[in-house]
């Protein structure tokens, strides 16, 4: 299938408060946030036309643009507003929004005082991340060089753009030796996360999952230790070393793009898609098309 560039789609983008054409939402050279790495962002999902974990999401973009010092005096529910005309704009009843707080142009420098906040909300189809074989063999994965940085070495809990640097950097090295993603360990050389997504790892019917304390503490990660918790799977959030990879008898990623998406080789490691994995996936599907959602008709 040809891919169809970002920039060049019928629709709406939600941009600093109104609607406008999707090919017209542009940005000049001199953003600041292109130059410096000043945007924070979200990854949300729309399922049946239901935006998951709304007011969570917009939390976080406020907290991120909190931690980078970035002014942004949206409330939660002009933030969700934003999210819902985007969606109701293009149509959208399965499919991935992203929001994208960003500094302006105003000033150069590393000083961003004087720079404008800018706020906007794409909506588009995007009904799944990895599909068939793949969810049922399981992603290929291995370890990156890069590390996750400790927390006093970059705003960790902010989904802030910079930070993908590594992302981007460790998913191409990996997708070059034929991998589909990335294990990050941190700064320690604890286990930590794929490059987009966390981590959880079973052993004798537990899961595990590492403490983020230099990592995103993913809004599906959080929902996914509450599954476990309803549905009776001891769960342990805990330190994990690299070493236990090798022993565990499950692995799989969780986050709004991956949703919940079995690991069927970490490094020279193979995994079987087993029966937690598929328990919690299930009971993810389900949630998300009717559980606990905000309505967005
Ligand atoms: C680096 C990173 N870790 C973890 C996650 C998972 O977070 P969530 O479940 O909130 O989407 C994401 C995706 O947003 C991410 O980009």
């Amino acid at each position: 299938m040809a891919l169809i560039p970002y920039d060049d789609r019928d629709g709406h983008i939600w941009m600093n408060g109104k609607l406008m054409p999707w090919r017209d939402c542009k940005v000049h050279f001199m953003t600041h946030a292109l130059h410096y790495g000043g945007a924070v962002f979200e990854g949300v999902r729309c399922y049946n036309g239901q935006i998951f974990k709304i007011n969570e999401h917009s939390q976080r973009l406020i907290d991120g643009c909190k931690i980078m010092d970035i002014k942004f005096d949206y409330t939660v529910e002009q933030v969700n507003q934003a999210c819902i005309e985007a969606v109701r704009a293009n149509n959208i009843t399965d499919g991935y929004l992203r929001p994208l707080v960003w500094r302006g142009a105003e000033q150069i420098g590393v000083g961003a005082t004087e720079a404008k906040t800018h706020f906007a909300v794409a909506a588009w189809d995007w009904p799944q991340y990895y599909k068939g074989d793949l969810l049922e063999k399981g992603i290929k994965v291995c370890t990156s060089k890069w590390r996750r940085p400790a927390p006093d070495t970059a705003p960790v809990h902010a989904k802030a753009s910079g930070l993908y640097m590594i992302c981007t950097i460790s998913k191409h090295a990996a997708e070059k030796l034929g991998c589909n993603d990335a294990l990050m360990l941190d700064y320690r050389g604890h286990v930590a996360e794929l490059t987009s997504a966390n981590l959880f790892m079973v052993k004798d019917g537990a899961l595990h999952t590492p403490t983020p304390d230099c990592f995103l503490n993913g809004i599906t990660r959080q929902t996914v230790i509450e599954l476990a918790h309803q549905l009776g799977i001891p769960m342990h959030v805990r330190t994990i070393m690299p070493d236990e990879i090798k022993t565990a008898d499950e692995f799989f990623a969780t986050g709004t793009a991956a949703e919940i998406t079995p690991i069927g080789q970490i490094d020279d490691t193979f995994y079987k898609v087993g029966p937690v994995t598929r328990k919690i996936r299930e009971a993810y599907s389900a949630l998300v098309r009717g559980g606990v959602v905000e309505k967005v008709a």
